[in-house]
């Protein structure tokens, strides 16, 4: 077969698992979201998929959430990067903050597998906490309580979002993680794709607000 032809059936599989994956772990309860991934093969397989995604975009939202951290003035910076991905992010900081990474699979030795409902971490113990495109399941907002509860007082929580995920009043989304005990510090679009989040650990009010964002649907092809 023509060499290009190949290659292009290749991205296009690669594509299509991206899409279905994707769609599952939005669809998944936290509690059963490592079973998207059966073994790491396939969860190398998506972030290629993921990889491929990103060449099209203006700017890697990962990108934000690392200028931002840089600008903290907090010389012991302790990060938990929660659905890390590839764990890229700690490369990013290397020299600003010691970065805990973490996953359902592990891809490199810094990764720990953990699921975000339940991270190995001890009560008040990071400064930062980070969501980057990873509020993916549908009861996410029990990953809300866990990153509260490893985030020291006034610990800062950054997520970035695709826009197309939010509520239509992006209000409700902020009062939704707001519920959570945090409280609004800056909010802005990245781009038309993207949009960008920084909320302060602060006292937990008594009714948290259902999940506002919207699973990510990606065509049929
Ligand atoms: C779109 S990727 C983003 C990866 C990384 N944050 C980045 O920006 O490169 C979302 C990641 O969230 C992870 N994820 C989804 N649900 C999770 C859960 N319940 N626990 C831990 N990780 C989860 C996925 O496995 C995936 O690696």
């Amino acid at each position: 077969m023509d060499p290009k032809r190949k290659k292009e059936i290749k991205e296009r599989l690669l594509g299509s698992k991206f899409r279905l994956i994707s769609e599952r772990l939005y669809l998944a309860e936290s509690k059963n979201a490592g079973d998207v991934f059966p073994d790491e093969e396939c969860f190398r397989e998506y972030h290629r998929g993921y990889q491929k995604q990103k060449e099209q975009w203006n700017v890697d939202p990962l990108k934000t959430i690392t200028k931002e951290l840089k600008k903290k003035d907090d010389a012991e910076m302790t990060v938990a990067d929660i659905g890390c991905g590839e764990g890229k992010l700690a490369h990013l900081l290397r020299k600003k903050a010691k970065v805990n990474s973490f996953d359902l699979v592990s891809t490199a030795p810094h990764i720990t597998v953990a699921n975000m409902n339940n991270l190995p971490l001890p009560k008040k113990s990071v400064s930062a906490a980070v969501f980057c495109l990873s509020l993916m399941n549908k009861d996410y907002g029990a990953a809300l309580d866990e990153a509260r509860r490893v985030l020291k007082k006034r610990g800062a929580l950054l997520v970035t979002e695709i826009e197309s995920r939010l509520p239509q009043d992006k209000g409700s989304f902020i009062d939704e993680v707001e519920s959570h005990g945090f409280a609004l510090v800056k909010e802005r679009n990245i781009d038309e794709l993207f949009c960008y989040f920084e909320f302060a650990r602060s006292k937990k009010p008594l009714v948290k607000k259902k999940e506002t964002l919207k699973p990510c649907r990606y065509k049929k092809r």
